[in-house]
């Protein structure tokens, strides 16, 4: 049955739960990679919104269990489908201007990628939210950028786009005040990481005071304010090359959740490897060996019952051993949000 289950774990989960991954990712290879995995079970290790774009993008005949169902992700939460569409909508109204499209952060809930794939937009993740946004601006598209206004404005930034035409839309829903129709080409929702949000530039000026000549590399989840006086930013995996292809001796700052920073001190002994400041990710700490195993227990019970035999939905998954753990898609979104998913990829892959 091992070959037949697949582990797709992210890099900030806990060593041991990495030590036992098929795949360790960042968001983006976990939710296309552990999709394209032949295995008929595939265990997401990480929060809920990469276990649904697993599920959303697996085959038919796959079934996506996720550990700990109550493992979520605050920023996830910080919109939902009806205020994303009635702000879509409020922007496009006030702009004069139909064509505004969604990018959406994978660090989302389906029903919100649904409503980004409905609209003509498309997913991203901290690892290709430029060529994302690339490909929207080259075809002279303004962008509502969602749900993290910390990756939408330091991405901006990134492409040279001036402070000026960026616009932050506060959570309340309503457009800036001084907001002039025309004058912005990414609007960008005021949602945030409370993990990456506690890092400030006093930090990384304390850390470069200590370590003279140290370099720091930080996620684009943190606050621009950071993001500007870095070296450099990437996703989990860009901040992972970026140590990898480091030498021996050098010495780094890292701007990210601290079981992360910890593997890659663990992982590259000879060079020396420093949080900015040590801040944890309590709903990727919910996923558990102790769960883990539970999961896997499930299957192998499921496996054992006649309900293996048939082919899996929703509704008859609930009634069986894996009912905690199965990722259940609402078929109402599933299209939807795989057509906005499958955009990111289509873009991603186009821009290599
Ligand atoms: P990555 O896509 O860089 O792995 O980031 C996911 C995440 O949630 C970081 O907080
Ligand atoms: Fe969500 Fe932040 Fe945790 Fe990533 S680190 S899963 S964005 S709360």
């Amino acid at each position: 049955m091992r070959d037949s289950v697949f582990i797709a774990v992210h890099h900030y989960q806990d060593e041991n739960i990495v030590a036992r991954g098929d795949l360790v990712a960042d968001s983006y290879r976990l939710a296309v990679e552990a999709a394209r995995s032949p295995a008929k079970y595939v265990v997401v290790c990480g929060v809920r919104f990469m276990a649904e774009s697993v599920a959303t993008l697996a085959r038919p005949d796959q079934i996506v269990l996720h550990p700990e169902p109550d493992a979520g992700c605050p920023m996830a939460d910080m919109i939902d489908a009806d205020t994303a569409a009635r702000t879509l909508a409020l922007l496009r109204e006030f702009e004069q201007d139909s064509e505004i499209v969604p990018v959406t952060y994978m660090n989302s809930s389906n029903a919100v990628k649904a409503l980004t794939g409905r609209e003509g937009g498309a997913i991203c993740t901290s690892g290709n939210a430029r060529p994302i946004l690339a490909h929207f601006f080259s075809r002279r598209k303004r962008v509502f950028f969602l749900p993290d206004a910390n990756l939408g404005l330091n991405t901006a930034r990134a492409m040279g786009i001036p402070e000026g035409a960026t616009a932050r839309i506060s959570r309340d829903g309503a457009l800036p005040g001084g907001l002039v129709p025309g004058a912005a080409k990414l609007f960008a929702w005021d949602g945030y990481c409370p993990v990456h949000k506690v890092m400030t530039a006093g930090d990384v000026s304390l850390f470069r005071g200590a370590h003279p000549g140290a370099k720091v590399i930080v996620h684009p989840e943190c606050v621009p304010e950071v993001a500007s006086v870095s070296d450099g930013t990437g996703s989990t995996e860009g901040l992972l090359k970026t140590l990898a292809a480091a030498p021996a001796g050098s010495v780094w700052g890292v701007g990210t959740e601290i079981q992360f920073v910890e593997r890659m001190k663990a992982t590259f002994p000879d060079r020396a490897i420093y949080p900015i400041r040590a801040s944890s990710c309590a709903n990727m700490a919910k996923v558990t060996e102790a769960n883990l195993e539970k999961a896997l227990e499930a299957i192998r019970a499921y496996e054992a019952s006649d309900a293996a035999r048939q082919p899996p939905n929703a509704a008859r998954l609930a009634e069986t051993a894996l009912g905690n753990f199965a990722v259940a898609v609402r078929d109402d979104e599933r299209a939807d949000a795989a057509r906005a998913l499958e955009a990111m990829v289509r873009i991603t892959e186009g821009a290599k």
